[in-house]
């Protein structure tokens, strides 16, 4: 991960980024230079100033410029737009910064007189998210920019903002590690492997993995069918940041599908093809856990990941069949492609009887309607406790992710109804997304309304780079999750 340091002194670094803030006022359509302290030299900020209108810049969020200086100290300017100022400019502008020093090693940028912590975290974030890169091999290109100094007068106001923006990226690279990897080698038992080597040198970070063994003596009944096709057995991972000084205790539960392929009602190849991102509600509930032992948040905060892999053979589960869930009550199954909710109503079930925290939250990637109704980076958010929705809606929001709520209308609660079970998983009738939703709700128990669903099947890939975005695996919701339960106390 790249290098992010903080000076009060110039470094003699070749590249000075110097921001440019957009024009505010209508009448005056000009961008101007944003004072930084330490101020750059007379000398370079003339030429910056110049530079302004001959390169025709506007100052909009991520716009970006190089200037040669022959023979000069710095030997380049890089002009960087920032737009409003705001967080989410200053992410904006962090990204683009990334992928304009791609072929530069180092760069310093001279911090704003006024810059709030928060535009100094967002523009750290923006660095480290879209430097990011997956690959398997050494092949390819990798970037050279390895270190960013941010130069200031008052080095130690920014310490903490740099930290949790630090922590916060790296724990959404690791979510994005984790759903970028094949399934081939992302199978349960990989995925808990790399839970213990990520918990493994925190004292305070307790971590049980649970076996096809266990699930069964247990009576984990919805995992156990999912992962019943795949001769890579399912897990249940339950990882515990426990610290002293908690006083709410919340659990996030995550969608740990390691492949879909739909079942025996398998998948058309398109709809196949990325599949192996299912299981990215499960990086994000573990990555946000692991967050927050990081950050030493002063709450308590158990991830469970049901995880299965959801296959094709003579011993998958069928169409038809009946399930018992680990609550004792079973769901009538006939579409084995809507099985994200089959293994979440175990752990759903298994948190608020067992674990009975005061809040529960789930992710998952839990049907293509979510795309439907809110397009590719918006995901869909359920609750009915108001409170909790807007607290989450506002993290998400800050943090630079997208959430909308949607409604869990009673009068389609019928179409849940079957003829052989308590439940029907997948009914024909309602809307795909908010069908999830009431399904699941049905497994919350006492926590019903202490309970929130988000369905990320959409904004858990990018089709391309954008932003702080690459393409791939996002790591959605790590940041607004680490965000949210920062306000909690
Ligand atoms: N994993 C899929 C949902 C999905 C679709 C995630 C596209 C990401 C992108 C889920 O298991 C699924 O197959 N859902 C079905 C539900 C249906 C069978 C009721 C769907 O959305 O079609
Ligand atoms: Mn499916
Ligand atoms: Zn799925």
């Amino acid at each position: 991960m790249l290098a992010i340091s903080l000076a009060a002194a110039p470094d003699g670094s070749d590249v000075l980024v110097l921001p440019v803030r957009a024009a505010t006022d209508p009448d005056d359509a000009a961008p101007a230079l944003v004072a930084t302290a330490p101020p750059p030299t007379d000398e370079v900020r003339a030429q910056a100033r110049a530079l302004l209108p001959v390169a025709r810049l506007t100052g909009r969020a991520g716009e970006t410029l190089t200037h040669l200086r022959p023979g000069g100290s710095p030997a380049r300017l890089l002009l960087l737009g920032v737009g409003d100022g705001g967080e989410r400019a200053w992410r904006t502008a962090g990204a683009a910064l990334a992928r304009a020093a791609v072929a530069e090693t180092h760069v310093t940028l001279a911090v704003p007189v006024d810059a709030s912590a928060g535009a100094v975290r967002a523009v750290v974030e923006g660095l480290l998210l879209a430097s990011y890169r997956f690959r398997l091999t050494e092949a390819g290109t990798t970037p050279a920019l390895t270190g960013v100094t941010l130069l200031t007068s008052t080095p130690q106001a920014y310490t903490g903002a740099v930290e949790t923006a630090r922590t916060t990226a790296a724990m959404t690279r690791l979510a994005r590690d984790l759903t970028n990897t094949p399934s081939a080698v992302k199978t349960p038992q990989w995925f808990a492997a790399q839970v213990a080597d990520a918990a493994a040198d925190h004292p305070d970070l307790h971590l049980r993995v649970r076996g096809p063994q266990e699930l069964a003596d247990e009576g984990f009944g919805g995992i156990l069918a999912v992962g019943a096709g795949s001769a890579n057995g399912p897990r249940l991972v339950e990882l515990d940041w426990r610290p002293a000084d908690a006083r709410q205790h919340v659990v996030l539960v995550g969608k740990g599908i390691t492949f879909d392929t739909g079942g025996i009602s398998i998948k058309p190849v398109p709809a196949m093809k990325l599949m192996r991102k299912d299981m990215a509600g499960a990086a994000a509930v573990v990555a946000a856990t692991l967050g927050a032992a990081a950050l030493r948040l002063p709450v308590r905060v158990t991830a469970l990941t049901p995880l299965a892999e959801n296959m094709v053979s003579g011993s998958a589960f069928r169409p038809g069949d009946v399930i018992r869930h680990y609550d004792g009550t079973t769901s009538e199954s006939t579409n084995s492609d809507a099985e994200g909710r089959l293994v979440l109503a175990d752990a759903l079930g298994y948190a608020a009887r067992e674990l009975r925290p005061d809040l529960l939250l789930d992710l998952a990637t839990l049907t293509g309607a979510n795309a439907v109704a809110l397009g590719k980076r918006t995901g869909a958010l359920y609750s009915d406790n108001d409170e909790l929705a807007a607290g989450v809606l506002a993290a998400v929001a800050d943090a630079g992710e997208a959430a909308w709520r949607m409604p869990l209308p009673a009068d389609y609660l019928e179409h849940l109804g079957s003829d052989l079970a308590d439940r029907h998983s997948s009914p024909d009738r309602g809307a795909g997304s908010v069908m999830a939703a009431l399904y699941l709700r049905e497994f919350t128990g006492e926590l019903r309304d202490r309970w929130l669903h988000i369905d990320m099947s959409a904004p858990s890939w990018a089709d391309g780079d954008d932003a702080e975005l690459t393409r791939g695996a996002t790591g959605w919701g790590v940041r607004g999750l680490l965000r949210w339960l920062a306000t909690l106390d």
